[in-house]
């Protein structure tokens, strides 16, 4: 606080015209930007008196241009003159700092075309991003007409990027950037986890737009203005209530509109435009105040509906100069349109009352950013070597814009990390940067066949994940400092050095101490995968070939200690690689990165030699998984191999350490995407939804029907569906397999029951007789948890089971009332309600009533050809694409110049010829 008012203070004392350029915030804490404005001197806003700077300091790249002669009149306004445009690059970003981490931001892009590039007719459609979060797609229509994109958020560190991401549809560029602090308990509904996108702010009934200073938030609130409504306005001041979180100013509730008479509703719309991936929600602020002092007699009652519905469950009466705020608290979902009504009760003799209004979506802000301490690494290397990459905004996230050479990890719930940089041929010189070594997760660093100069900083040696360093083709001098060597003799590291002729050279030593001498290039040998998953495949062919008769089961599948740990006598090496604990620590960089945990222990993320990403389990010493059952997976997964079943490329067994390395489920497990717990990834749509369903119905079918003898997995749960990149479902976590005898279809077991509450299917509770069966009833739930989102035991209001509480709904007939609302209602009904008919089918009580895995294939498989049917009608709703894409609703218009009185006419003739065009602006009727 004192820094501001010491600022205040000299700002006084300089004079008004010297601006600060590099110290971002002014002393409201408001940043304003002029984009393509040259030079470094800002300059004063004639209307809002606010400050705006230059872009230099907040970007780098792009270029500026003047918008076309044609596009400026006497009332255009500065900001509105000059755009900066970012002809390369797919993200271009600019950086506001200073921020207070935590803290709510009104964040606001304006475009302005204005034809800058003589191009008439070729207008751009571009993404806008908030850090590594999509904000919105704007899509220019026309030269003349700006477009605001306004974002409410809570910013987490203390700076953000704002970003141009070019989508293919045209250069993007951007006339003025503003950000404006807020408190945080101002829009409520902007939190850590989501943002509040503008769609239209209005000030009903007022002549003109308003802004700074009228609103100390600098919030733009457009005039509105509709003949079949009556303008009323007061001159006395309009109070909130105490309990308020919105601060609308005065100056705008100042002003409204009636309807015509009692009888009469006001009556406005919202249209939701397609959007191309999932349908956005919306929360709306309805602002209303009585601004005439009322005799006795009358009486202004009104209810609020929407979609035909009450949004307000009692008729709203206003208190006199007191501004009622209306809002939903959670994001409402309509199909189509918001159709709002305000209608005047019975008992009113006087017409409903509204004042102003904002509209907004509500985007998701869960994407993780690389950590600060990588990025600043990434950026020293950037701007040390002058790299030619267009190296913009995060360098990991969002995942389809990772900066050029470089490759990174993504886990669940976790920042991505840098594993892979390769920056050869990249025209690099000068000494090799010690940032390098800040980048722990690395795994391979290419530096090859550039000018890099000096000695090789042993610092690299402690990347302990670091298992190939190219140095070939520098001019690198003196010798290889110990620790590399040391990481090379051990063959953790494959370094390779070649051709600069100055390093090892007069006197410098190359060679390792003692042991045997290495070439120049030690080579790696890398097992490699393909052979091994030969053999496991062939294996698994002679597994499911041979039909195995065994009196008892316990001992067809459960593996024998011995033949694990007697290496090089058994099968088992043969169908899979052994690994040894060490080569376990370089695979996973030391343990680093949890992606999982289990009554096993925890997993951990990894990489092979040959980049392939994997996950280890490793079994915890407190494991209340004992070793029988971690043979048994060890053992089962290395025979059985199914697209949907999750494959194992290896196992360690080396003193207490047991670990398994299977394949990498980079979106992890299913409930956290039905429950959210992940923050990363976005609803599944029914129709992935539905496919998840049929994949591991697969996997499980297989199982059942595939081996022989068949298998029970006994543990089958929604956090033992694993995803894959492309949303592909495994069936994982086979620690509980069991093998069953096929001939009477029953193994009775005198163990504890195995399994997880909530998914043991209740017949095997009573008798201990497992059979395939109880697979069925664990995938019935399974199902339920698909269609409902609810846990398997929701908590609504006293905990009960998924399937009870299913049943009930569904015996109303009320297949909503279960449905996920996260869904949107955007599916085929019919295809919803198969699947829980067929979820109830799976979790009859009597086994025999259950269909089979196979049964539950074939079923899905319908509901699929329903789903997609339905998707063939209505293609808009469907898009296999990750990227969320919204419309631009939020594009309107505004008369923002540096004389709003002036331009006035002008907008309110605008705003009339806009109303019919609904998709713009609230429409009314
Ligand atoms: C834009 O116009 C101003 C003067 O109005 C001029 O100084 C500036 O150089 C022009 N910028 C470009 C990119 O042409
Ligand atoms: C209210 O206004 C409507 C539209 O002008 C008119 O049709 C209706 O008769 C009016 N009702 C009353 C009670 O004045
Ligand atoms: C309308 O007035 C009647 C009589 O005063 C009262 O009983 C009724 O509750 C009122 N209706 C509403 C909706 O306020
Ligand atoms: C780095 O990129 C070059 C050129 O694309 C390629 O030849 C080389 O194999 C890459 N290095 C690594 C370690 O992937
Ligand atoms: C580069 O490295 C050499 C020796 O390794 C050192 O003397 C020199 O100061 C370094 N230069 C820079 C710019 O770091
Ligand atoms: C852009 O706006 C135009 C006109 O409203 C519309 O036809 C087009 O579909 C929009 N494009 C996108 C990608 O939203």
């Amino acid at each position: 606080m004192t820094a501001r008012w010491l600022f205040l203070f000299l700002l006084g004392v300089a004079g008004s015209a010297v601006l600060q350029v590099h110290g971002q915030a002014d002393s409201l804490g408001f940043i304003s930007i002029d984009c393509g404005l040259p030079g470094k001197t800002g300059y004063i806003d004639s209307t809002t008196k606010l400050s705006y700077a230059t872009d230099a300091g907040f970007t780098n790249t792009g270029t500026n241009h003047n918008i076309s002669a044609e596009y400026v009149t006497p009332t255009t306004g500065k900001i509105w003159r000059s755009v900066r445009s970012f002809p390369d690059g797919l993200r271009n970003c600019y950086t506001l700092r200073s921020l207070v981490p935590g803290l709510k931001y009104l964040i606001r892009a304006l475009f302005k075309h204005g034809n800058y590039d003589g191009r008439l007719n070729r207008w751009p459609i571009f993404d806008i991003h908030i850090g590594v979060n999509y904000w919105q797609t704007v899509n220019i229509t026309d030269g003349d007409m700006p477009v605001i994109a306004e974002i409410i958020t809570v910013i987490s560190g203390d700076s953000v990027q704002v970003c141009l991401v070019n989508t293919g549809s045209g250069t993007p560029f951007i006339s003025s950037l503003e950000l404006r602090p807020l408190k945080n308990k101002l829009y409520p509904q902007s939190d850590m986890s989501q943002a509040l996108v503008l769609a239209t702010r209005a000030n009903v009934g007022a002549s003109a737009n308003l802004r700074y200073p009228d609103d100390p938030h600098d919030r733009i609130w457009i005039s509105l203005n509709v003949p079949s409504w009556m303008a009323i306005s007061t001159t006395k001041e309009v109070q909130n209530s105490v309990i308020d979180f919105f601060e609308v100013p005065s100056t705008v509730t100042q002003t409204g509109v009636t309807s015509i008479n009692s009888s009469t509703p006001i009556i406005f719309f919202w249209d939701v435009t397609s959007a191309k991936d999932s349908m956005p929600g919306y929360v709306f602020m309805l602002y209303m105040a009585e601004l005439q002092h009322l005799p006795s007699n009358a009486l202004r009652q009104f209810y609020v509906k929407l979609n035909d519905k009450p949004w307000d469950t009692k008729p709203r009466g206003l208190k006199y100069l007191e501004t009622t705020v209306l809002y939903n608290e959670k994001p409402d979902y309509a199909s189509q349109q918001y159709i709002f009504s305000l209608e005047a009760t019975t008992n009113s003799t006087l017409p409903p009352i509204l004042n102003a209004l904002e509209i907004f979506s509500v985007v998701p802000t869960t994407g993780l950013a690389t950590t600060t301490q990588e990025i600043s690494a990434m950026t020293t290397i950037r701007d040390m070597y002058q790299v030619k990459k267009n190296w913009m905004g995060d360098p990991c996230a969002p995942k389809n814009f990772a900066w050029n050479g470089l490759h990174c990890g993504y886990a669940v719930s976790r920042p991505p990390t840098i594993t892979g940089l390769n920056l050869s041929s990249s025209g690099l010189s000068g000494n090799i940067s010690s940032s390098f070594a800040s980048l722990k997760g690395l795994q391979y660093l290419d530096l090859s066949g550039n000018n890099l100069m000096g000695s090789i900083p042993d610092t690299l040696s402690q990347l302990s994940s670091l298992t190939l360093l190219d140095l070939t083709g520098n001019q690198l001098t003196g010798s290889i400092p110990s620790g590399l060597l040391k990481r090379t003799q051990d063959d953790s590291l494959t370094l390779r050095y070649g051709n600069n002729p100055n390093l090892c050279s007069n006197g410098n030593s190359c060679q390792p101490p003692k042991k045997k001498p290495r070439s120049m290039v030690v080579v790696h040998i890398v097992v490699p995968i393909f052979v091994v998953l030969i053999i496991v495949l062939l294996s698994i062919l002679l597994l499911c070939m041979r039909k195995r008769r065994q009196g008892t089961t316990t001992n067809s599948v459960r593996p024998q200690n011995e033949s694990i740990d007697n290496y090089g006598h058994t099968s088992l090496r043969l169908e899979s690689r052994r690994f040894t604990y060490s080569e376990l620590e370089v695979i996973t960089n030391g343990f680093q990165r949890v992606v999982g945990r289990g009554g096993f222990g925890k997993v951990y993320d990894g990489f092979l030699e040959d980049g392939t990403q994997v996950a280890v389990k490793l079994r915890s010493e407190s494991s209340n998984q004992g070793v029988q059952e971690f043979l048994a997976e060890a053992q089962s997964l290395a025979k059985i191999h199914h697209k949907n079943l999750v494959s194992m490329f290896g196992y360690c067994k080396e003193r207490e350490y047991m670990a398994l390395v299977y394949e990498y489920m980079s979106e992890g497990a299913l409930d956290e995407h039905l429950r959210g717990k992940d923050n990363n990834t976005r609803t599944l749509s029914w129709r992935q939804r539905l496919l998840i369903a049929l994949e591991s119905a697969q996997g499980l079918e297989y199982l059942h029907k595939g081996c022989n003898p068949p298998l029970i997995h006994r543990d089958v749960k929604t956090s033992n569906i694993l995803l894959n990149t492309n949303l592909e479902a495994k069936i994982a976590d086979f620690g509980l397999l069991k093998a069953f005898n096929n001939d009477s279809d029953t193994h009775v077991s005198t163990a504890r029951v195995v399994g997880t509450p909530g998914y043991v299917d209740p017949e095997y509770y009573a008798t201990f007789q497992l059979t395939s069966k109880s697979d069925v009833f664990s995938f019935g739930v399974v199902l339920l948890e698909i269609v409902t989102g609810q846990p398997s035991i929701p908590n609504d209001p006293e905990p009960t089971s998924i399937i009870q509480w299913a049943r009930q709904r569904l015996a109303r007939g009320n297949i909503e009332a279960v449905v996920d609302i996260h869904m949107h209602g955007d599916h085929d009904v019919n295809s919803v309600w198969k699947v829980a008919d067929t979820a109830l089918k799976c979790t009859a009580q009597a086994p025999e009533q259950r269909p089979t895995m196979t049964d539950v294939v074939a079923l899905l498989h319908e509901c699929l050809e329903l789903e997609d049917a339905r998707n063939h009608m209505n293609a808009r709703f469907y898009t296999a694409g990750s990227d969320t894409n919204l419309n631009n609703y939020s594009q309107y218009d505004t008369g923002m110049s540096t004389d709003v009185s002036q331009s006035r006419t002008a907008l309110e003739a605008e705003h009339f010829d806009r109303v019919p065009r609904m998709s713009d602006g609230p429409a009314v009727r």
